[in-house]
């Protein structure tokens, strides 16, 4: 299917003509007539689609920053209100739990009401999870309220790539993805800051309260963004979907894409829950869970949650100069996730995998020989600058390979007419994983020891590795339905 190479160079004033089509927007068959002109940018991507990825990114925006906020935020909740240690964890993990279950229900509505509609539905509820957060008066209240903010997560975690991926040109789609993960890193950052910043006056309630303001934003942008071309043509929207490829890829050929994407469907199943069990999906699930779970698996979290205790371990005994640490590990994961993003569309998905999941498994491994030299706090600070620099390279091969790439995959290799339920699957196999890596670090450090649990992370990098090389395929600069006909 040739709609996004731009073979059809028309005329300026017939790319203005198709852009001047009707904007399809609530729930995918009104169509409303817009004037709207999309510019086209010399890249060969419309302005529209630079919008939607932009716009369907501030979900990743909350995802990261609702995760980060609580390590600030949790020192004043227990001053406020006396908890004991398993209320500490469950105010903590109720996120975790509330993504997990969301990710399924996402799966369903992501298949009926639309993709649009899950990201709208994500916008609203980090907005009333983030205020019922900010005036919680009782614990209860307050863990509903981390559970219903994981419920944002969970329904952005499978909205935002999905909908990026199946509206973006295959040219572009990996850097377009990798923007949601740009955005997880940025909110990761801002959390961290908004926690330096408020923690004087220990305002703990504006610390989780502040997300309803991007929340919103979220929900009020999404509803300005067309439906997903694919979700279109799925449930039968053919005209519609016609519209919004022609406004999207205003250089392309609607008819062509809507027909290959009508034959596709037509080879693939019915559609239903079941079909994930059956034979013809099982590569691609295995890829799109294996993918999830290493990601976790490879001990990226216990970083993210845990950098200042881990900095500690390491020699920085001051609290200033781990949290400092901490911050310059936020600022790093952004960085290089722009890596991803410059060669995701050159390079492709699995070198930049490969060469990230090496480098994560080669820092683990300094790691672990630095800790078990520093054994008992008695190491030199030359061990603790090199545990610093060995967890900033870990964070710099994550940013640019498993962090992005994973999302990306699994928004971009299932058919489309599984797509919602198996992103769904994997999706809250990712937050399973995220769970048990984020529950059993403390234990695993204190038992084990910090060494043996790096170790440990490194190990599991090994079998990410062997898996991605063994069951991973390329799928750049391919269409969606290219990489669907791939398994068959
Ligand atoms: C992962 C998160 C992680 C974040 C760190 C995401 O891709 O899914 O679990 O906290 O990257 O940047």
């Amino acid at each position: 299917m040739e709609y996004d190479r731009p073979k059809d160079r028309r005329h300026p004033a017939a790319s203005d003509d198709a852009s001047r089509r009707l904007l399809v927007s609530l729930g995918g068959d009104v169509e409303m007539a817009t004037a709207t002109a999309v510019p086209v940018r010399q890249s060969g991507m419309s302005l529209s689609v630079a919008m939607v990825a932009v716009v369907a990114a501030i979900g990743g925006g909350l995802f990261g920053y609702d995760t980060g906020v609580i390590s600030g935020a949790i020192l004043y909740i227990k001053r406020e209100f006396p908890i004991d240690n398993a209320t500490e964890g469950l105010i903590v993990s109720a996120v975790t739990a509330g993504a997990l279950a969301a990710a399924m229900f996402a799966g369903v509505l992501a298949d009926r009401g639309g993709r649009r509609v899950t990201n709208i539905a994500a916008g609203l509820v980090f907005a009333t999870a983030s205020l019922l957060c900010a005036v919680a008066n009782s614990v209860p209240t307050l863990v509903a309220g981390r559970f219903l903010v994981g419920c944002g997560i969970g329904l952005t975690s499978v909205g935002g790539p999905m909908y990026i991926a199946e509206v973006a040109p295959p040219r572009v789609r990996g850097t377009l993805v990798s923007l949601f993960q740009l955005a997880v890193t940025v909110g990761i950052l801002l959390a961290y800051i908004a926690c330096a910043i408020l923690a004087p006056v220990a305002a703990w309630r504006w610390m989780l309260g502040l997300a309803a303001i991007p929340g919103l934003l979220l929900a009020v942008g999404m509803l300005f963004m067309p439906e997903s071309p694919r979700w279109l043509v799925r449930r039968g929207h053919r005209t519609d979907a016609r519209a919004v490829l022609a406004q999207i890829e205003p250089h392309g050929d609607p008819d062509a894409a809507v027909a290959q994407m009508e034959r596709d469907l037509a080879a693939e199943g019915h559609g239903s829950w079941g079909e994930l069990l059956e034979p013809s999906l099982r590569p691609a699930l295995l890829v799109g869970i294996g993918l999830a779970v290493f990601q976790q698996v490879t001990g990226i979290n216990a970083v993210i949650y845990y950098a200042p205790q881990i900095f500690q371990a390491a020699g920085f005994t001051s609290d200033l100069t781990s949290l400092a640490a901490t911050t310059g590990i936020g600022v790093i994961n952004v960085l290089a996730t722009f890596i991803a993003i410059w060669l995701v569309d050159r390079a492709g998905r699995r070198p930049l995998l490969i060469a990230g999941v090496l480098g994560m498994i080669a820092t683990l491994g300094v790691l672990g020989l630095a800790f078990r030299a520093n054994a008992g706090g008695t190491g030199t600070s030359s061990l603790a600058v090199i545990t610093a620099f060995s967890l900033a390279a870990y964070i710099v091969s994550f940013a640019f390979s498993l962090g992005p790439i994973v999302w990306l995959m699994i928004s971009e290799i299932y058919p489309l007419r599984n797509r919602a339920q198996a992103m769904a699957v994997s999706t809250a196999s990712n937050w399973g994983a995220n769970f048990l890596v984020s529950l059993s670090f403390p234990l695993m450090a204190s038992r084990l020891g910090s060494s043996a649990t790096s170790f440990t992370y490194a190990a599991f990098g090994v079998v990410t590795l062997i898996f991605i090389i063994a069951q991973v395929p390329e799928t750049k600069g391919k269409t969606l339905e290219e990489i669907s006909r791939l398994w068959r």
